[in-house]
């Protein structure tokens, strides 16, 4: 078997690149699907449901898979810098792709209200993070004015080389189960995960790979779900910060995924999501972050209610890595830590008391 390098590489006769591209790559891809084994229990339905874990993404993202073929695609254009707008995964994204390319990336964030391993993240690999008074709907309007008048490659996912890069995880999906599972659930901020999946399944079915693809269902933060309202949301707000957007970007494209794949969206509020994130952890050993678990935290509300049967096969995504936003998770946690002496003794007794 040949060295696994990145999605490119692999899935290159699908992909729009030529044979004497540069690839910047940094072995993004290749995320393992993990069988949930205790939640279906607890659930007491029979249902299989699978995670796809894109945190384990080079920068904790499925951001990676989008911007390993966006940069590509900039530096063979002969672009020297990169812009975009990011809730916080994009931008560190971006800042690692544009490090390995040797080029800038500037990256506008909302103030405030990203993550803390985000934020790192673009600052260590060297990104010049532009801090803005005002939300991710805001900074995309800025990048989209200013790269008609600077020298900028826009990475967000109106970049169509981001979508083609993302579709791949539906061809790792395919792949690993040997079919398309019966729904694919996700989390929708800017909705070009879910348009991309959907690519993703209708060239393997377009090419008899598969013979079924999934209804989509994409899964919103309540305050902020624009797909649920009907209409643009301009003050969105959510705990899920990697999905506060009020003014999607893929907005046509999303409502057309539903209509073919016969999917819907809902939203989850900030509670169901945080419940979702710990019982992944407490049941499962999985850490995403908040926006990943609405993608769990939908579906179990949709199977409890049968709106998505017994024997079914779900496939939820997890976009994020849970330590991407280690501030949400501290505050989930209720028991204190336990603080003794260093002595024998008391560490075993602080052990036999909480034995179960
Ligand atoms: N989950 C996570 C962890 C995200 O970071 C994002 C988007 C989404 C879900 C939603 O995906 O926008 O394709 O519908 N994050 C962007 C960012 C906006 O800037 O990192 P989508």
């Amino acid at each position: 078997m040949p060295r696994y390098t990145g999605l490119i590489n692999k899935y290159r006769d699908r992909l729009p690149v030529h044979d004497d591209t540069r690839i910047i790559s940094l072995g993004e891809g290749n995320t393992p699907l993990i069988r949930l084994q205790n939640i279906p229990r607890l659930l007491g339905k029979d249902v299989d449901i699978y995670v796809k874990y894109e945190g384990l993404n080079p920068t904790g993202s499925f951001k990676d898979r989008g911007m390993t073929m966006a940069v590509t695609k900039a530096v063979e254009a002969g672009s020297h810098a990169i812009i975009c707008a990011s809730t916080g995964n994009t931008s560190a994204a971006a800042a690692a792709y544009a490090a390995r390319a040797e080029i800038t990336a500037f990256v506008l964030i909302p103030d405030g209200k990203i993550a803390l391993g985000k934020l790192a993240q673009a600052m260590i690999y060297g990104a010049v993070v532009i801090q803005i008074k005002g939300n991710f709907d805001d900074g995309m309007r800025l990048v989209k004015e200013v790269a008609q008048k600077a020298p900028v490659t826009i990475v967000n996912s109106i970049n169509p080389y981001r979508l083609q890069g993302q579709k791949t995880a539906a061809f790792e999906v395919v792949e690993e189960l040997g079919f398309a599972p019966d729904f694919h659930c996700i989390p929708v901020g800017n909705a070009g995960n879910i348009t991309a999946y959907w690519m993703g399944y209708s060239e393997y079915h377009a090419s008899g790979i598969i013979h079924q693809r999934p209804r989509m269902v994409g899964y919103q933060a309540s305050g902020a779900a624009p797909f649920l309202r009907g209409k643009m949301v301009d003050n969105p707000e959510t705990v899920a910060t990697a999905i506060r957007i009020g003014h999607p970007q893929s907005w046509d494209q999303a409502w057309k995924v539903r209509e073919e794949s016969n999917g819907w969206f809902d939203e989850c509020s900030d509670e169901e999501i945080l419940a979702a994130q710990k019982l992944l952890c407490e049941k499962e050993g999985i850490f995403c972050e908040p926006a990943s678990a609405a993608s769990l935290a939908g579906a179990m509300r949709d199977i409890q209610t049968a709106k998505i049967p017994e024997g079914s096969r779900i496939v939820c995504t997890l976009t994020g890595n849970g330590l991407k936003d280690p501030d949400v998770a501290l505050k989930q946690c209720r028991t204190p830590l336990v603080s003794i002496e260093a002595t024998l003794d008391q560490v075993q007794r602080a052990i036999v008391e909480r034995l179960r």
